[in-house]
Order: structure tokens, then sequence, then C-alpha cells
């Protein structure tokens, strides 16, 4: 049987519906080529902002060992000018997404203004990291700075920008239905989890920042049920992450309703042979079960 892996999201052509996460490999060109040649459809950078951030003191990762992780970087990143450095004339054989961060429309703006020099195919919006106050929770649990960031990106740029929303909200379709009406072309669900542990011998917290976002298999039923809800109220593209670890995972996304799956800290346990494991896996269920596009898929668990 003839099987075409191939998914259109907003206006990108992806041969795969597999995307390496933000923040999982840095901002690094030669990375990126490595994922790519490892079978991913498409690449979401780290978050980029207008200035250098050093990040959070270390530690600033926490493995939990069959869970996932909790991590803390601060969004560590060298600024939007030394990545217009890095990535000029560069070229990728896969779609590439510029994640960015801010503390006001302006300043996302401004990052994604800068970053069209690169001709991205697409931006994804953080907002939503839980632990960096003025630029993460801060605009990705009001609905009003959503719509207002959402709307002046995309009247700043021509090309599709995605956002990633917070679980850490206590409504988050109601932040989604912001960023639809401000004309989103499609969501990201889900960043971390707001998390801590506890060092029981030093009896104190484990990380640097006291405390960070949750991600990995233990948050995958969390995003599973966001994709499922927001695939049940909006028209939107859906692009699932968290805890996709194995090719069930993914194909549990695409029945929720998630076009895509973004792949996180399933890279940190499997190494980059995951994207080519979970592809063969997809191709075998496509066939067990009579599927020839993976767009039959996506949304077919809602019955
Ligand atoms: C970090 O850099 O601290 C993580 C970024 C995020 O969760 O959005």
């Amino acid at each position: 049987m003839n099987l075409n892996l191939e998914i259109e999201l907003a206006s990108i052509r992806m041969d795969n519906p597999l995307m390496l996460a933000s923040g999982i490999l840095g901002i690094c060109p030669s990375l990126i080529r490595r994922v790519a040649a490892a079978g991913a459809g498409a690449i979401v950078t780290k978050s980029i902002g207008l200035k250098a951030r050093e990040g959070f003191p270390n530690p600033t990762v926490h493995i939990i060992k069959d869970y996932g992780l909790i991590n803390a970087m601060g969004l560590p990143n060298p600024g939007v000018d030394e990545v217009l450095e890095e990535f000029k004339d560069q070229k990728f054989s896969v779609p590439v997404i510029y994640s960015i961060y801010g503390s006001s429309p302006e300043e996302y703006s401004n990052v994604a203004k800068k970053l069209l020099k690169l001709n991205p195919v697409a931006f994804e919006l953080n907002l939503s990291c839980p632990h960096v106050r003025e630029v993460g929770q801060m605009v990705g649990q009001d609905p009003e700075m959503v719509y207002k960031v959402v709307n002046l990106v995309k009247s700043s740029v021509n090309v599709p920008v995605f956002a990633k929303l917070s679980p850490n909200v206590t409504d988050i379709l109601e932040i989604a239905c912001s960023a639809v009406k401000a004309g989103v072309d499609g969501i990201v669900a889900i960043n971390t989890v707001k998390a801590m542990a506890i060092d029981i011998d030093l009896r104190k917290p484990v990380l640097g920042n006291v405390y960070g976002g949750l991600s990995g298999p233990s948050i995958k039923p969390i995003a599973i049920k966001i994709v499922y809800d927001l695939f049940e109220n909006f028209k939107v593209p859906i692009v699932g992450v968290g805890g996709v670890s194995n090719w069930k995972d993914a194909i549990e996304y695409f029945l929720a309703g998630a076009r895509a799956v973004q792949i996180g800290s399933g890279v940190l346990w499997k190494g980059l042979n995951i994207f080519g494991e979970i592809l063969s896996g997809l191709r075998k269920y496509m066939q067990g079960h009579g599927f020839k596009r993976v767009e039959e898929i996506v949304g077919a668990g809602h019955k």
C-alpha cells in the first residue's frame, strides 16, 4: 500500500508530522542539520529573545526516572542579533520554525521582524515558559495580552504564526480563544507543567531556580486531554507536545486531533533515533489499519 506521511500545517508542507520541540537542543545550524537527517519533518529552535540571556544558575535540569524531567533553564539564548549572524546564509532541508519570546507585544514583534531576514517558514510564540516571570507565564496567562501579542506579530510578518500555550492556567480554552480571535495560524499544546523537587538530604529545592517545568511521559495524559478539547472547539491546526516517547504516543496525539507532534524530552531518552523509530511504527500502524494518509487519523478519536 502507498503510504503518505506528508502533512500540511497552516501553509507549511512537511515530509512527515514529527517536529523537534523547542528548547531541547539549543540554537545551532549544525544541530538542526543532524535532527533533519535523523528524520524530523520540521524543527523548532530554542526560544529567541531581543537580548542575550544567560539563564538560571545550575542545576537547571532534574531527571525523574520513568516520569520525565523538570527544567528551569531560564530561556538562555544569545539574543536575536547573534542568531541572525549565526544563521545567515544557512540552508536547511526541512522547515525551520523560530520560537520567540518577549515581555510585551512590541518585543515579540521586534524579534519576529528581525528574524524575517532568515526567511523563516513560521514563528512559534512562546507564551508559556512557566518559570521566567516577566516573559513567560505573565504573558501566557492573560487572555488580553495573548490577543495583543498574536495580533501584533501577525500584522508584522507574512508567515504563519503558532502560539505555544501553557497548561498552567485556569482555562486554557479561554487563552486559545484569544489567540484564535487574533488570527493565530495554529496552536501548540502544551508547554511544561509547573513543578519542583526537594533534595531530602540537603533539605532544599533541587533546581537553582527552586521550581521549573515538568515534561516527559508524566504530562502526556494532560496534554492529550488539552489537544482533544482544542480540537473540539477550534478549527486551527493543533500541534501536540508533551511526553511523546514512542509511535503509540504520537498516534494517540493524532487521534486526539493533533496534525503534528513535537518531540522534546524523548530525544534525551532515546537520542535522535527516536524520529526514525516513531516513523517506522507510524507506517506499520497505518498499514495495519488501512490508512493511506496521516490526515485520515487526525481527530479520528472523536467518536
Ligand atoms: C527554559 O528555558 O527555561 C524553558 C523554556 C520554556 O519552558 O518555555
